[in-house]
C-alpha cells in the first residue's frame, strides 16, 4: 500500500469511525459510565460471551454486588453460582482475587494506569486497556478479535493473529490511529464496528464507510483476513459420573484439583481413557457401589464441548436403600450430602445442568 494513501487514511479513519459509532452504536448499560468497577465487570463478562447473552449476567452481578467492596466480600461459591453458564470459571475466581486486591491494596480504587492495572489478578492487556481508556481516558489501544479483524482488513495486515508476535504489529497500528482526546470513543468504536459491520462472515461491505479504502474489499480478501492459522487441538475426555441417591438426598463433590470447574460441584467421577460400558466400569468404585445399590438408570451420552477439550459424559444413578450404606459411601469417597432440590443452589457446570434438566426431576 502506498505511504501517502496510508497517512491520509489514518487521519480520516479515526474521525469517520467515531462518526459511524455515534450513529450506529448500541445502547448498552456499561457505556453510560466511566466507573472502572462497572467497566471491569462488563469487559470480563464480554470476553466470555456475546453482548446479548452477557447482559443478564452483567445486570445480575451489578445488582448483587453494586460496588467493588461488595464483590470483594462475596464467597467464591456465590461468584461461581452467578457466573454459572459462562464457562471458563477461573475467570470468575480470578475476579474475586482481583476485587480483594483492589480493596486491600488500592483503597478500593482501581489504579488509573494501564501498567498498574496489568498487575491485578486476571487483568490482561485487553482488560487493562479497556479500563484505562474507558475510565481514565489513557491513550492505549484495545485489541480483541473485532479489532484484529477491522485493522487487518482495512490496512491489509497479513500477520497471523494466532501468533503472539503479531500482536505488536496490530498494537502499533492501533496506537498510530487512536486520538489522544477521545481514546475511549475510538476503542469503543472500533470494537463496535467489528461487532456490527465488519463481521467475520459476509461483512456488510456495500454499506461500509471505508469501502473505497479497504484493502480486503479492494482485493476481495474479506474471507482471508484476518489470517488465523493455529487451530486449538482439543483433548478428548470420558467422564463417568455416579449419582448416588438415598430418599431425596444425593451425594456431591466439590472439585478441588487444578482442572476445569475448580470450586464447582459435581458427582463422584471416574474418568476413563476411552468410552467404557457399564460392565467394564464395574471395578473399583463402581464395583463397590453396585454391591451396595442397584443401578437404577444409565443416562444417554452427553457431548460437552469446551474451548480446549471435548467431554463425553455418562451418568449412572445408584439408589441406595440403606441410610447406613449411604453414609459409608459418603465417607469413603469424601462426598457431601445435599437435598436433590438444593442442587440448584450450588455452582455446577453446564454439563451438570444439562443432565439434571434433561434426565432428572431434581431441578423443579
Ligand atoms: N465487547 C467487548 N467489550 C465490549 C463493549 N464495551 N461493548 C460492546 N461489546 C463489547
Amino acid at each position: 500500500m502506498n505511504t501517502e494513501f496510508q497517512i491520509n487514511l489514518s487521519k480520516t479513519f479515526s474521525t469517520s469511525l467515531i462518526n459511524w459509532y455515534e450513529i450506529n452504536k448500541r445502547d448498552l448499560p456499561w457505556r453510560d459510565t466511566n466507573n472502572p468497577y462497572v467497566i471491569w465487570l462488563s469487559e470480563i463478562i464480554l470476553q466470555q460471551t456475546r453482548v446479548q447473552q452477557g447482559l443478564p449476567y452483567f445486570n445480575k452481578f451489578l445488582k448483587t454486588f453494586p460496588d467493588i467492596e461488595a464483590f470483594a466480600n462475596a464467597s467464591e461459591q456465590d461468584i461461581l453460582k452467578l457466573w454459572q453458564g459462562l464457562g471458563y470459571y477461573s475467570r470468575a475466581r480470578n475476579m474475586l482475587v482481583c476485587a480483594k486486591e483492589v480493596v486491600n491494596e488500592h483503597n478500593g480504587q482501581f489504579p488509573p494506569d494501564f501498567n498498574q492495572l496489568l498487575k491485578l489478578k486476571g487483568i490482561g492487556k485487553y482488560t487493562a486497556a479497556a479500563i484505562a481508556s474507558f475510565s481514565f481516558k489513557q491513550t492505549v489501544p484495545v485489541l480483541d478479535g473485532n479489532v484484529f479483524r477491522v485493522l487487518s482488513r482495512i490496512y491489509g495486515i497479513e500477520n497471523d493473529i494466532s501468533e503472539t508476535s503479531s500482536h505488536k504489529v496490530f498494537w502499533n497500528k492501533a496506537e498510530s490511529l487512536i486520538p489522544h482526546q477521545t481514546p475511549d470513543k475510538f476503542n469503543q468504536a472500533i470494537m463496535e464496528f467489528g461487532a456490527l459491520q465488519c463481521v467475520p462472515k459476509s461483512p456488510n461491505c456495500n454499506g461500509c464507510a471505508f469501502k473505497t479504502h479497504c484493502f480486503a474489499y479492494k482485493h476481495g480478501l474479506q474471507d482471508v483476513l484476518p489470517v488465523k492459522k493455529k487451530k486449538v487441538k482439543k483433548k478428548i475426555r470420558h467422564f463417568n459420573y455416579f449419582v448416588i441417591v438415598h430418599d431425596d438426598k444425593v451425594l456431591v463433590k466439590e472439585r478441588k484439583t487444578k482442572d476445569i470447574w475448580k470450586g464447582m460441584y459435581d458427582f463422584l467421577l471416574l474418568e476413563t481413557p476411552d468410552e467404557q460400558g457399564f460392565d467394564q466400569l464395574m471395578v473399583n468404585q463402581a464395583k463397590f457401589l453396585s454391591d451396595l445399590g442397584n443401578i437404577v438408570t444409565s443416562s444417554s451420552n452427553f457431548k460437552h464441548i469446551l474451548t480446549h477439550q471435548t467431554i463425553f459424559a455418562k451418568f449412572f444413578v445408584f439408589s441406595i436403600d440403606s441410610r447406613k450404606d449411604f453414609g459409608v459411601i459418603k465417607r469413603k469417597f469424601d462426598l457431601e450430602e445435599v437435598e436433590t432440590i438444593a442442587l440448584d443452589t450450588l455452582p455446577i457446570s453446564r454439563l451438570m445442568d444439562k443432565y439434571l434438566k434433561k434426565e432428572t426431576n431434581y431441578l423443579t
